[in-house]
């Protein structure tokens, strides 16, 4: 009833010229596959057009991994939401936690974010997730529902229905330890649950929640196993079209 969906985040890595060849090597890798979920590629600003035009985009979507704050004007250096979808992504990729580290992006702006981002016809993939400090505290639960609450729980069940979540401690992130697929599921299930109490059970089981962190094609298929992981965000595994591939493979029975 919800989408498995595993979507590649390049980060700032790839020229142009290389990412052009890995999504073609990506597009080729899936055109006679079975493949079980919806597949779709995070790649830098600059690349989004010309990697629109190298894929089938029946099969693979494209993610932007920000966009501005701002509707548009004197905002140098910025990207709106309305650019994006000018050149056929589909998707932006909001909260990361890195946006959130490094370039102190806050539960305030990446509120409105998320609504340049709805109001524009495209869908979120909205990052939350807890440092290890946080875990080790305990407190896991109740930083990922706060963010939550203070960027998305404003918007009607109507908008939320397009969000998609990623869970990605941050612990776990380009480290190569990933969460234990029980770790996953406990956080997977209580962010549906966090869901249903905001919007109701039938919205809940709709929303799929991806999980990030050193997912790989050693472990996708046991993390995808969970009945709360509907896929995954995926770092460096996606920087090569056969690891990409063998990730998405995990959701192949
Ligand atoms: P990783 O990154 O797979 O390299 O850990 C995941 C992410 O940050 O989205």
């Amino acid at each position: 009833m919800r989408k498995n969906i595993v979507a590649g985040n390049w980060k700032m890595n790839k020229t142009l010229r290389e990412g052009i060849e890995l999504a073609k090597e990506v597009d080729q890798l899936l055109k006679d596959a079975v493949i079980n979920c919806d597949v779709v590629l995070g790649v830098p600003f600059i690349h989004l057009a010309s990697v629109v035009q190298a894929v089938d985009s029946k099969k693979i979507g494209i993610a932007a991994q920000n966009c501005a704050d701002k509707e548009s004007g004197a905002y140098t250096g910025e990207v709106s939401a309305a650019m994006i979808k000018s050149t056929g992504a589909g998707y932006v990729i909001l909260g990361h936690s890195e946006r959130r580290a490094y370039y102190g992006e806050t539960p305030e702006m990446l509120k409105i974010k998320t609504e340049l981002v709805l109001k524009h016809g495209l869908k979120p993939v909205f990052c939350i997730g807890e440092v290890l400090e946080e875990r080790e505290k305990g407190i896991h639960f109740d930083v990922v529902k706060a963010q939550m609450a203070a960027s998305l729980f404003d918007l009607s069940a109507e908008e939320f229905s397009t969000v998609t979540l990623a869970y990605e401690p941050v612990w776990a992130i380009g480290t190569g330890k990933t969460a234990t697929p029980e770790q996953a599921q406990e956080m997977h299930a209580f962010v549906r649950r966090t869901i249903a109490d905001r919007y109701g059970k039938e919205l809940a089981e709709t929303i799929s929640i991806l999980y990030g962190g050193s997912a790989n094609p050693q472990n996708a298929k046991e993390l995808f196993s969970n009945p709360d992981v509907d896929g995954g965000l995926i770092g460096g595994a996606s920087l090569k079209a056969a690891d990409f591939k063998a990730v998405i493979d995990g959701f192949n029975k």
